[in-house]
């Protein structure tokens, strides 16, 4: 999705958002600052639906999902892209797009999925099951990438599995993702049992029961890295994108966002008539980048995303064939 680049509609969403007057004080020459240098290195900003409101509001060109983004990525003109989320968005992000400058803000920005599985792990499951797909979440790194059929996000995974032949499929590395796709499809279930968010996994079924005792018409939303117990309890299981949509759509008041924190911050911008009830989980990585650093990235061309092309050519190929999916 598009977001605005007034500054007077970046001051009025900022307004809205959690920040606190001073801090909207303070990151408004820096948003400036970065919307000229942007412009001067003909740069194109990818914010991720779990940014900050400063660096979300503020900075982005595009905004949304990791499908969504991917998608943008491969189509973007830019010479520069800055990808405002973790490494393996900007990772993909470079596999598509060789011959452009593909930027993060912090190089420490990783993710606990991404980081639980290898491409020997990989190859060796291959091994165990020869002839079954491997499907693989695109939060993982381009090793592993390269070692896969075809890349999945939230938002596409019961679509991508269903695309592939056989009946069976190696689903990695997200074992609560593996779990809630099980139960969609009669497809057998091949998952790493390692691989979890660490965000996703600390919510449980017993929070959304307590919640739903507090309000007579909740609405429980949440994102498919979470276990079954919780999906289980939700009205609604989606991409950060689609938890947005169905928000949209729906009419309730009272709504538990089960996701990273920023998620709430930034719906509350879009739905200022909503109640966005519960507690949440910050994702430490994402909160890595900040408005500062988004700055320095631009100012100084770091931190530069690269992928050696005999992983990149193979990692391509799967991320291509879910992008044709649809
Ligand atoms: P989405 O693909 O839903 O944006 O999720 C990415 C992610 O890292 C969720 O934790
Ligand atoms: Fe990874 Fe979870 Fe953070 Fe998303 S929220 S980047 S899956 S650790």
């Amino acid at each position: 999705m598009k977001a605005t680049q007034d500054l007077t509609e970046i001051r009025r969403a900022l307004d809205a958002s959690t920040m606190l007057p001073h801090e909207i004080d303070q990151a408004l020459p820096l948003i400036e600052e970065i919307h000229e240098l942007k412009k001067r290195k003909k740069a194109v900003i990818l914010g991720h639906n779990y940014m900050t409101p400063d660096v979300y509001h503020g900075v982005s060109d595009f905004i949304g999902d990791s499908l969504g983004l991917a998608r943008l990525a491969a189509e973007t003109k830019a010479d520069v892209i800055l990808f405002n989320g973790v490494h393996f968005m900007a990772e993909t992000a470079k596999i598509v797009n060789p011959d452009k400058l593909v930027l993060i803000a912090d190089l420490e920005a990783g993710c606990s999925l991404a980081e639980s599985i290898t491409g020997a792990d990989v190859r060796e499951l291959k091994r165990q099951h020869p002839g079954v797909p491997v499907v693989t979440y695109v939060n993982c790194s381009a090793e592993v990438k390269a070692e896969t059929d075809v890349c999945c996000t939230s938002a596409n995974a019961l679509e991508v599995v269903e695309s592939v032949p056989g009946d069976a499929v190696i689903f990695l590395p997200d074992e609560y993702l593996a779990r809630n796709i099980a139960l969609q499809t009669k497809k057998k279930i091949i998952s790493w049992e390692q691989g979890k968010c660490m965000v996703h996994e600390q919510y449980s079924g017993e929070d959304v029961r307590n919640t739903r005792k507090q309000f007579d018409d909740l609405v429980v939303i949440s994102h498919p890295e979470c276990d079954t117990d919780v999906t289980g309890e939700s009205d609604f299981a989606g991409s950060t994108s689609q938890m947005a949509n169905y928000i949209a759509k729906s009419e309730h008041k009272n709504i538990m966002l089960i996701t990273e924190c920023s998620m709430a911050d930034n719906l509350r911008v879009q739905f200022p008539d909503r109640n966005f009830v519960s507690t949440c989980h910050t994702c430490p990585h994402m909160k890595k980048i900040t408005l500062e650093k988004v700055r320095d990235a631009l100012l100084y061309d770091q931190f530069e995303v690269t992928v050696p092309e005999h992983i990149r050519v193979p990692a391509r190929a799967s991320v291509d064939r879910m992008l044709e999916i649809g």
